[in-house]
């Protein structure tokens, strides 16, 4: 008897000693900080094997955004564009090569995800400072954290110890991630694959409080919302009066527009109040407020306390960071962000 409790005495604390030093965890797959590879994400995981990872990736997006502010939008998106195929795992990183057709060819990332050089950069003062140790889906998520802090919103300690694919999936790339004339509801299904919720949906979309959108991501509502050949009554008729003139009904596909119009580089909660006004630039903007009370909700509250947008978005970029990260064993860290290691 007293042996037997003795044993589960010996046992409890194994299985706490396993969490305390290996940060390994029951090791099934799925969402939520455990991508099958048994170990969870924690911000010292280079802290002794490249104890200056952090500072490398912020002085070089420091360097990126003095020279171009558009930068720091591009490189959020990044991580959010990587993060939603197969998890982040810096698949959206990869070129097109023998057995890879890269994700930069589906059409949300087709002539709008940019900023690869800047992380190319990155990767290779890391080599030099700690070959092989930093994976490029960590570079990713620090980048967007920096990115944030950057442009003026919050700050978050950045999970780490992800581990980079040796794959990528452009059908996953065009199917799971969100287009802007998606239905609230197949946005919000397209969320909740990835086990984020309607509060993770609206607070991330107010990234949108920075960088740009091409006008061919935006057109339909101005000139033939649904088929009637009118515009989308959600949007303000003198808004999109000003947005026709460089966004014709044909040709200007590239031509580039702020997401939010009244202070386009710096992370605020302008993006809500503009939503409030009907002047969201996207329909996937827009939606949040007219399709869903409990996301319109969300919309007003983040419009009236920037605070509490702020720390709802810290906690959301910490959980949509979360989604099927390679760790363990699994993936590899790669030498070139742009391919796959040699066997
Ligand atoms: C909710 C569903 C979402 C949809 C439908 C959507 C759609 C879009 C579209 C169409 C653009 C413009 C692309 C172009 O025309 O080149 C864009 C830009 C952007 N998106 Fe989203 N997005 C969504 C959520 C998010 C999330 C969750 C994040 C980040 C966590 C994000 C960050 C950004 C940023 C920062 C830009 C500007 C990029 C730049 O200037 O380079 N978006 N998005
Ligand atoms: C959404 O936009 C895409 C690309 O422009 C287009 O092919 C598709 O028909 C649009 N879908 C809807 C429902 O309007
Ligand atoms: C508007 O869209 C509908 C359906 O897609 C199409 O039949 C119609 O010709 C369009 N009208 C104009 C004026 O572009």
């Amino acid at each position: 008897m007293a042996q037997s409790k003795s044993l589960v005495v010996v046992f409890a604390f194994l299985a706490l000693a396993s969490v305390a030093f290996s940060h390994k965890i029951g090791g099934h797959g799925g969402h939520g900080g455990n991508g099958g590879g048994g170990y969870y994400l924690y911000p010292q995981f280079y802290d002794h094997s490249c104890p200056r990872a952090q500072e490398i990736v912020k002085s070089i997006v420091a360097k990126a955004f003095a020279k171009e502010a558009r930068i720091a939008a591009s490189l959020l998106r990044l991580h959010f564009h990587d993060c939603f195929v197969k998890g982040c795992d810096g698949s959206i990183l990869l070129d097109s090569s023998g057995t890879i057709a890269s994700e930069k060819r589906s059409n949300p990332n087709r002539n709008s995800a940019r900023g690869f050089e800047v992380i190319d950069e990155i990767k290779s003062a890391l080599e030099k400072e700690c070959p092989q140790t930093v994976s490029c889906a960590d570079i990713l998520a620090i980048a967007a954290r920096d990115s944030t802090v950057i442009t003026g919103g919050p700050s978050w300690e950045v999970p780490l110890g992800r581990r980079d694919s040796r794959g990528a999936s452009l059908s996953g790339s065009n199917n799971d991630i969100p287009a802007p004339n998606n239905t609230f509801q197949t946005i919000l299904t397209k969320f909740k694959r990835q086990g984020l919720d309607i509060v993770d949906l609206v607070a991330l979309s107010g990234s949108h409080t920075i960088g740009n959108s091409r006008c061919t991501s935006f057109r339909q509502r101005l000139y033939n919302q649904s088929g009637n050949a009118q515009p989308d009554p959600s949007l303000d008729p003198s808004y999109a009066a000003e947005l026709r003139k460089r966004c014709p009904r044909s040709g200007g596909d590239q031509n580039l527009f702020f997401l939010d119009f009244v202070s386009p580089t710096k992370f605020d909660n302008y993006y809500f109040k503009n939503i409030l006004a009907a002047k969201g630039l996207l329909n996937s903007d827009e939606v949040l407020l007219t399709k869903n009370l409990q996301s319109a909700e969300l919309v007003r509250a983040y419009a009236e306390n920037s605070e509490l947008f702020f720390e709802q978005f810290a906690k959301s970029m910490v959980k949509m960071g979360n989604i099927s990260p390679l760790t363990g064993s699994r993936g590899e860290i790669r030498k070139n962000c742009r391919k796959v290691n040699r066997d």
